[in-house]
């Protein structure tokens, strides 16, 4: 792997190979390195906890040498470019760089480029991509069902701003699940029709077996997006309540990429219930982004 971009650049193969990777290291494999040293840098230019400092935990496990990098404290202070950012850190001696931008594609003029030679990992571009999100959900469901093949998944709420549900629609229906959508009709767009359907939450929620919540995403509404919801409005049409969930089947889990708004997408008792797979996706994190780290650099030995 020289770069993770996107998933859909990815084969069936490689995704399965990464989660079943994932999922080795979960009960202890090790790396061996074929070099002595790497660098790993994180370069975070939207705010995160669990992709930037899982990232870092993964990096630790691995032995790579973290060199730390806050954007608040930089050049970029100065005004140097994120394509600047990136060549200084290639140049020196940089392997790898996981990056937060909030510009979709913000990595096509990075891999273009003739002298930065630091592969580039995607930690999320704006509304675009989030794949190693979408590969520690992938492997949170196999997880718990052993296979995609004929699983029903409902992504419900803020679809057109979430990278996560932009990355597991597509991957989810390549490798064989059924999925549905629900949510406000302002946060649908008709091009996920392609992916699977949209259907009213009440007859959707007992129907699934996975049940997958997304955050209202408040940073990227404009104040129209946001007319005629209130908190407890948006939790009684469209969030999780203690009440749907009991129509849930008993199978069945729930997950959420967090931050959750607690009690808007989903009940606050519901977070870390039975049926909650939301904390074993941030513990899944750490040991899909391991693989993903060990497969870029293996082909840079
Ligand atoms: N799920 C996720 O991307 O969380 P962070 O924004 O905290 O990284």
């Amino acid at each position: 792997l020289k770069h993770l971009l996107s998933v859909e650049a990815l084969s069936d193969q490689e995704v399965m190979g990464l989660v079943r990777r994932g999922q080795e290291f979960k009960r202890g494999a090790k790396w061996t390195p074929e070099k002595d040293q790497y660098f790993a840098t994180n370069l975070f230019f939207e705010n995160s906890t669990r992709t930037h400092k899982s990232f870092e935990v993964a990096e630790k496990k691995l032995g790579l040498e973290v060199i730390e990098f806050d954007a608040g404290h930089s050049s970029v202070q100065k005004g140097e470019t994120l394509y600047d950012t990136v060549l200084t850190m290639s140049a020196l001696g940089v392997d790898v760089a996981v990056i937060r931008h909030g510009d979709e594609n913000y990595y096509d003029q990075l891999i273009q480029s003739k002298t930065i030679h630091c592969a580039i990992v995607n930690g999320g571009d704006g509304s675009g991509q989030h794949p190693s999100q979408c590969l520690l959900d992938l492997m949170t469901i196999h997880e718990e069902f052993g296979h995609f093949d004929g699983l029903k998944v409902a992504i419900v709420g803020d679809i057109t701003h979430s990278r996560v549900a932009k990355s597991n629609m597509q991957m989810l229906k390549r490798l064989g699940a059924e999925v549905f959508f629900s949510g406000p009709a302002q946060w649908y767009d008709p091009s996920f029709d392609v992916y699977g359907q949209y259907v009213p939450l009440d007859e959707l929620v007992s129907q699934v077996d996975v049940m997958m919540m997304l955050r209202v995403q408040h940073e990227r509404h404009q104040a129209k997006d946001e007319e005629n919801f209130t908190k407890e409005r948006y939790h009684q049409q469209y969030g999780l309540t203690v009440e749907r969930a009991k129509k849930m089947k008993k199978t069945a889990i729930i997950m959420h990429p967090a931050p959750v708004n607690r009690d808007v997408e989903l009940a606050d008792s519901l977070v870390e219930g039975l049926q909650s797979r939301i904390v074993t996706q941030m513990t899944n994190g750490v040991y899909v982004r391991m693989a993903i780290l060990e497969a870029i650099l293996a082909g840079r030995a």
